[in-house]
């Protein structure tokens, strides 16, 4: 039995943070915004938008696109990691409204490999043979959580929702192999603790737990080697080189860190989706929202070997190499 992606949809808020907007309340500029992050714009969820509200648009059009009803759903995975309620989760919220009645629902904390790990965990469920039509949401409303007096994180971070349809087949393809890698010693360098938080390794209260902390330049250099090297490790266990790679859709957390993870991978530009211009940062929403961008404006083909890699919080980081169907 093989996973395949059947079906994919996206939402982002109607809201947008322009670097011009940004220039108002923090020390920062434009130019550097575009030239050391690649931002020009992201998207920001209005007061009552929250990540359900996205989660649910993005659901209802991939299963328009996979051509199957929400109670053919097995089970409702979300990864989000600003979730609108710590419980019942998001996904649970999503089963109730796209009337999803026969699935299970949770959330999956992840933080940017999110997603990755979702389907991940969706191709493991189907090859076990326990479950047919998996939804996997990565939705984020990091623009709730942000310091907008912090300029290392304000600038970066944008909202919007990814969601995909994970279903049995018998034919070989879909989710080939998959990597989960972690080192939590490091998980004070990006962390949000949520609102009864405490400080990742030092485990001490943190004093402004409600906004996410960041050591951006510790971050990007442990983000490139990391995504590098489970890039390389999928290819390996599937036996396919990246010559083989049609696309590299890596997490949008910073064009100069997919640039750096592109040459380390040793695939040229042309191959890499890239969206953070009109985006941002939004987490576990980054590649669903590049892939969806990719298969409905026919850049993506029946076929092309897909390779998905991210990092983030935790630090957690991660890497799945599949054929679009
Ligand atoms: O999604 C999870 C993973 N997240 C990431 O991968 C994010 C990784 N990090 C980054 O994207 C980058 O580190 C940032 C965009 C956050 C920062 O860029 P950087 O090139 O690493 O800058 P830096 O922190 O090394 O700072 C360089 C200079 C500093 O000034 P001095 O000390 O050289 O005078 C900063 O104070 O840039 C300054 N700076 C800014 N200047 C204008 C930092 N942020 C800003 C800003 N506007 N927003």
């Amino acid at each position: 039995m093989y996973a395949h992606i059947v079906g994919i949809g996206a939402f982002v808020p109607e809201g947008i943070i322009t670097n011009a907007d940004l220039e108002r309340m923090v020390e920062t500029n434009s130019e550097w915004i575009e030239t050391r992050a690649g931002i020009k714009v992201r998207h920001k969820a209005s007061e009552d938008e929250w990540v359900s509200d996205l989660a649910i648009k993005a659901s209802e059009e991939a299963l328009e696109h996979a051509g199957i009803s929400p109670e053919e759903l097995d089970l409702v995975i979300c990864a989000t990691v600003t979730g609108d309620t710590t419980m019942p989760s998001i996904a649970s919220m999503v089963q109730y409204y796209i009337g999803a009645k026969k699935a299970g629902a949770y959330d999956l904390g992840a933080a940017c490999p999110g997603w990755i790990y979702g389907v991940t965990t969706a191709d493991a469920f189907i090859r076990a043979g326990m479950f047919r039509n998996i939804l996997v949401i990565g939705a984020e409303t990091t623009t709730k959580v942000i310091d907008y007096t912090d300029r290392g994180t304000c600038i970066l971070f944008g909202d919007g929702a990814g969601a995909v349809v994970v279903s049995a087949s018998n034919e070989n393809g879909g989710i080939l192999t998959s990597h989960m890698g972690g080192d939590g010693s490091l998980g004070n360098l990006l962390y949000y603790p949520g609102l009864r938080g405490r400080t990742p390794v030092t485990l001490e209260p943190d004093p402004k737990p409600e906004y996410v902390k960041m050591l951006g330049n510790e971050v990007f250099k442990h983000a490139v080697k990391a995504m590098a090297d489970s890039a390389e490790r999928v290819l390996d266990a599937a036996g396919y080189t990246v010559d083989d790679v049609k696309y590299l859709i890596p997490h949008q957390a910073n064009i100069r860190i997919i640039e750096a993870t592109a040459k380390r991978v040793k695939i040229p530009m042309e191959r890499v989706l890239v969206n953070i211009e009109q985006y941002g940062n939004t987490s576990s929403a980054t590649i669903p929202l590049a892939l969806n961008e990719g298969v409905k404006d026919g850049r993506i083909q029946k076929g092309d070997l897909l390779l998905g890699v991210s990092f983030g919080s935790g630090f957690s980081w991660g890497a799945m190499l599949f054929r679009w169907q």
